[in-house]
C-alpha cells in the first residue's frame, strides 16, 4: 500500500497544487491513500469545517490539522462531526475532535496519529512521547498499520520521536516547518521517517507568504500583513510504500512536484 503524506497546504495555490497533483499520481496508479496536512489552507490560517471536507473531497483520506486548528469558530464547533479531520491528540483534555482515526481500505485496516511537539511551540500541549505510548499501549487495537504526523518546530524533537516509536508505527513524519527535510529513512524497527514533508503552496515564497512584508517586518520589527504568495505552486510530500501484513514500511521517497 502507498501513501501519500503531503506537506502543509496553503492558502489556494496550494489547494490547487493538491489537486491538481494528487489526481495526476492517482490517474497514474502511483499512490493508494492520501494524508494530507491542512492547518494552513485556508488563506495561511486555520481552515473552517468546510474547507478541510473539501480537502477530503479533493482527494484527502485524512486531513491532519496542527497549531493553527482554531483557527476557525466552525473548526471549533464543527470537528467532532467529520472524524477523518483530525488535531493532535496531546491537546489539552476536553478540546473537541481526536487525535486520531482508524480507516478502512481495500487492502485492510489503517490508523492515522497526530502529535504536536512542545519544544518552540506552546508549552503547554501534553507530553506527545506519553501520549504516543498512551495510545499505542491502550486498548484502541490500532493494528499494526499505522502513520504518525509529528507536528512540530524542532528537528530534534521530531526525530526523538521517530526513535521512540520504531518499530511501533508505520511511519513517523514531521509537519509544521514548511522546509523540507532530505533525511528520509527507514528506522531499523522499520518505521519510515522524515523531518519535514513541507509545504504544499507557493514555492517563490517565504514559508507561502509573500516576500516584501516579511522581509521588512525583520528589517524594522514593525508588524506587517503578510498575504499567501501566489507563484510556483507545487506539492511536496513523501509516498511511503508499507506492508500491511506486517505494518513495516517498505520504502519511503520524497516528492517535490510543481504544477
Ligand atoms: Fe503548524
Ligand atoms: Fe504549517
Amino acid at each position: 500500500m502507498r501513501v501519500l503524506m503531503v506537506g502543509d497546504i496553503v492558502g489556494k495555490p496550494g489547494r490547487t497544487a493538491f489537486l491538481q497533483v494528487v489526481n495526476r499520481l492517482k490517474a497514474e496508479d502511483r499512490i493508494d491513500f492520501v494524508i494530507a496536512n491542512g492547518e494552513n489552507s485556508a488563506a495561511g490560517r486555520g481552515p473552517t469545517l468546510e474547507m478541510a471536507q473539501s480537502i477530503l473531497n479533493m482527494g484527502a483520506d485524512v486531513v491532519t490539522l496542527g497549531d493553527h486548528t482554531w483557527d476557525s469558530k466552525e473548526m471549533v464547533a464543527g470537528i467532532d462531526l467529520e472524524p477523518r479531520i483530525i488535531r493532535p491528540s496531546n491537546f489539552s483534555k476536553g478540546a473537541p475532535g481526536k487525535g486520531w482515526v482508524r480507516v478502512d481500505t481495500p487492502e485492510g485496516e489503517l490508523v492515522v496519529i497526530q502529535l504536536i511537539g512542545r519544544v518552540f511551540m506552546q508549552p503547554n500541549y501534553d507530553c506527545p512521547f506519553q501520549e504516543a505510548d498512551k495510545l499505542l499501549n491502550g486498548n484502541l487495537n490500532f493494528g499494526k498499520v499505522i502513520f504518525v504526523d509529528m507536528h512540530g518546530e524542532a528537528s530534534s524533537e521530531r526525530m526523538a520521536m521517530g526513535r521512540y516509536l520504531d518499530g511501533r508505527v508505520s511511519a513517523v513524519v514531521g509537519t509544521h516547518t514548511h522546509c523540507q527535510t532530505s533525511d528520509e529513512r527507514i528506522f531499523p524497527g522499520g518505521t519510515a521517517y522524515l523531518t519535514d514533508l513541507g509545504m504544499t503552496g507557493p514555492q517563490d515564497s517565504i514559508l507561502g507568504r509573500e516576500v516584501e512584508p516579511v522581509v521588512k517586518k525583520f528589517l524594522t520589527g514593525v508588524p506587517h500583513k503578510f498575504d499567501v504568495a501566489k507563484n510556483n505552486p507545487t506539492l511536496e510530500g513523501a509516498v511511503i510504500d508499507v506492508d500491511m501484513k506486517t505494518g513495516k514500511a517498505h520504502s519511503i521517497e520524497r516528492i517535490r512536484i510543481a504544477l
